[in-house]
């Protein structure tokens, strides 16, 4: 079936009316209960929420999130997806396929260089330019293997007074972290509030100021047991991460393991006596590169590092990204200028998995997405070399 959609078919819910449709699929696509996808699009905010509307009705719905994330040091703009969601009965005729075109288009224009998603099914993201850029691993510590002894920082409830501070903190690590999200309020929220409860925050200080926080929900198993799961872990100093230990530590009588989530090279794991702890893929995340020059100005490079690269995009959805540039490193800072002789020829996809350097230029030949003379190769490999992308959050 041939479907045609217009700018005007998508957009936030017009109406009460609308803005139930939206609920409404959410219901049916998360399999959750009528109060919980309701309290769902309050919490996202009507002004998030894209619909598509085909033959007068709401067919699919999705959450638009800007915000931004960690490459090179620099905070790259990113609009954020979540929530894709198709009506059971416009599913297998392109609904989600043409509601993310919109989104794509949307934003582009937005200026964020940038899209990135959790992806539940592939193909329909890589149709529209997507491909993996990172991974979220999920930690598993064991709590009764963990060090009790630290004791020289003071440890106490998080009050609001400490909301920067906290803050602070957690960019501090981020920005040194490839692909770590530069949290807006909607992130935030689901680290005060994750999806299976809310969590309780504590704070590390010393003479020093505040060194690190942890936000825990405690989570009960059989026999009295409980799991700990920490929404958020950030620790600025080496004794703040082993009284963070610690007090995971004194859990011990109940606690099984601490879950948290993020890259699979937590430095955390480095202070433990043992490897008393799994890591474990959770999911590939996939970035779609909107903006091939922005992107490219947009992020932190090596500092000491130059080079130019001669690169030739291809790219069937946002033509303005299509073709030749010349990428141009040094101090730090990329120029991007049109034109060049195009030896690196990649689509946009393969872009999106060299640009967060979660696949090298020679990775992405091996496998036929990426063509090159071996001088531009190395010039890439080098160029794009960094920490392996991950995020912590999920959304
Ligand atoms: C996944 C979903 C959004 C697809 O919606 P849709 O309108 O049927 O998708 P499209 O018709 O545009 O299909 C695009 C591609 O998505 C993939 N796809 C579609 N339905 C799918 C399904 N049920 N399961 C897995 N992949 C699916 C297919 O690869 C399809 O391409 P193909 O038909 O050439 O194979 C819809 O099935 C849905 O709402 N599912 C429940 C919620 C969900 O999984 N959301 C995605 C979260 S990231």
């Amino acid at each position: 079936m041939h479907v045609e959609t217009k700018p005007g078919d998508f957009g936030p819910p017009r109406d009460e009316q609308e803005l139930a449709a939206a609920a409404d699929i959410m219901m049916q696509s998360y399999a959750m209960a009528p109060a919980a996808a309701t309290a769902w699009t309050q919490r996202v905010g009507r002004e998030s929420l894209r619909l598509l509307r085909e033959g007068g009705h709401v067919a699919g719905t999705l959450v638009s999130i800007p915000m931004g994330q960690w490459y090179g040091g620099r905070d790259v703009p990113i609009v954020g997806v979540g929530g894709v969601g198709v009506s059971p009965i416009h599913r297998g005729q392109g609904t989600a396929t043409r509601l993310m075109q919109h989104l794509l288009r949307e934003a582009r224009e937005s200026g964020a260089p940038l899209s990135t998603l959790y992806p539940a099914t592939q193909p329909l993201y890589r149709r529209v330019g997507y491909e993996h850029a990172g991974a979220r691993y999920e930690v598993r510590v064991q709590i009764p293997m963990l060090d009790v002894s630290e004791r020289t920082l003071t440890l106490r409830p998080i009050e609001a007074k400490d909301e920067a501070a906290i803050t602070a903190c957690y960019q501090g690590q981020a920005q040194t972290r490839q692909g770590w999200l530069a949290r807006g309020p909607y992130v935030w929220s689901r680290v005060y509030v994750p999806r299976d409860g809310t969590a309780t925050g504590y704070l590390v200080e010393g003479d020093s100021g505040v060194q690190g926080y942890l936000y825990v929900v405690r989570k009960s198993l059989a026999g009295w047991k409980q799991e700990l799961f920490l929404s958020d872990v950030v620790a600025t100093t080496p004794a703040a991460a082993r009284r963070i230990l610690a007090f995971l530590g004194e859990h011990r009588s109940l606690g099984t393991e601490a879950v948290w989530y993020g890259g699979a090279d937590d430095p955390l794991l480095m202070l433990l006596r043992e490897q008393s702890y799994s890591v474990k893929l959770d999911m590939h995340w996939m970035v779609r590169v909107l903006d091939v020059a922005k992107a490219l100005e947009a992020r932190g490079w090596p500092a000491g590092l130059s080079g130019a690269l001669h690169l030739e995009v291809q790219d069937a959805l946002l033509p303005e990204n299509h073709g030749r540039f010349v990428l141009e490193v040094s101090d730090g800072a990329a120029r991007v200028k049109r034109g060049g002789e195009g030896r690196l020829r990649l689509d946009v996809k393969a872009l999106a998995s060299l640009y967060t350097g979660f696949h090298s230029a020679e990775a992405l030949r091996r496998v036929g997405a990426l063509e090159s003379d071996e001088t531009s190769v190395r010039s890439a490999v080098s160029l794009f070399h960094g920490p392996q992308p991950s995020i912590r959050d999920m959304f």
